[in-house]
């Protein structure tokens, strides 16, 4: 057992803001000062919960699933996730690093999707005893710039990327909103520049957790 204590840090931002890059490179940064770290994503990060990824980002039939049911499923998924992976690795002193996390179903959900913040907080309050990150990086650009990068990327848009981009912009408008209201719990990050300087921004932003 180890004496440190372990840091739960979560990204969060829209699609193509280098959420994943940044979360390995933040992972590798901690590994080279004698850190444990698991690096995991949402929704999903045990089986149970990746098999609900699929039904969420490729719902069966042709109507999808409600907003209810969305926000439901994105609860029960993290329910697991924090049980039986995120709790029991900062039990044992390590750095949980999480693609995603409560605040998109808050910004995606509970902003974007209509069914408000007091909803969606009350079934993570339910789902995992309200667990919230050490800190949240907001990875933030400006939409023409992630819309160039998701192009890129080439990838068929699952259900919830291919929405309308009035949709993303209110997940955009939600999350800003959310780090606005908790200055302490965010660090809004400039997600413009080369991943080796968006990366020193991290690591600045998170100087104080690292033992
Ligand atoms: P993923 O491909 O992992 O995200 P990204 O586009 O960041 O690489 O897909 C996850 C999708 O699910 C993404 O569109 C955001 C959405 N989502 C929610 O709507 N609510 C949530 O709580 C989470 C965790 C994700």
């Amino acid at each position: 057992m180890s004496l440190a204590q372990g840091r739960f840090i979560a990204f969060e931002g829209g699609e193509g803001a280098g959420k994943s890059t940044q979360a390995r490179l933040l992972a590798e940064a901690l590994r080279a000062r004698g850190l444990g770290v698991v690096v995991t994503r949402e929704p999903g990060g045990t089986p149970g919960a990746e098999a609900i990824r699929s039904l969420l980002l490729h719902p069966p039939g042709e109507a999808g699933w409600t907003p209810e049911a969305e926000a439901l499923l994105f609860a029960a998924a993290r329910a697991d996730h924090v049980a039986r992976l995120i709790r029991p690795t900062l039990a044992r002193g390590e750095w949980v690093i999480c693609d995603r996390f409560v605040d998109s179903s808050r910004a995606y959900q509970g902003g974007a999707g209509g069914l408000g913040d007091a909803a969606v907080t009350a079934l993570h309050a339910f789902g995992s005893d309200g667990l919230r990150p050490d800190r949240v990086i907001l990875l933030e650009a400006e939409e023409a710039a992630l819309a160039g990068r998701l192009s890129a990327r080439g990838a068929a848009a699952d259900a919830i990327e291919g929405r309308s981009a009035a949709y993303h912009r209110a997940v955009a408008a939600a999350f800003h909103a959310l780090a606005e209201a908790d200055p302490q719990g965010f660090a809004r990050i400039d997600a413009l520049g080369s991943p080796e300087e968006v990366h020193a921004r991290i690591l600045a932003a998170i100087a104080d957790l690292i033992p």
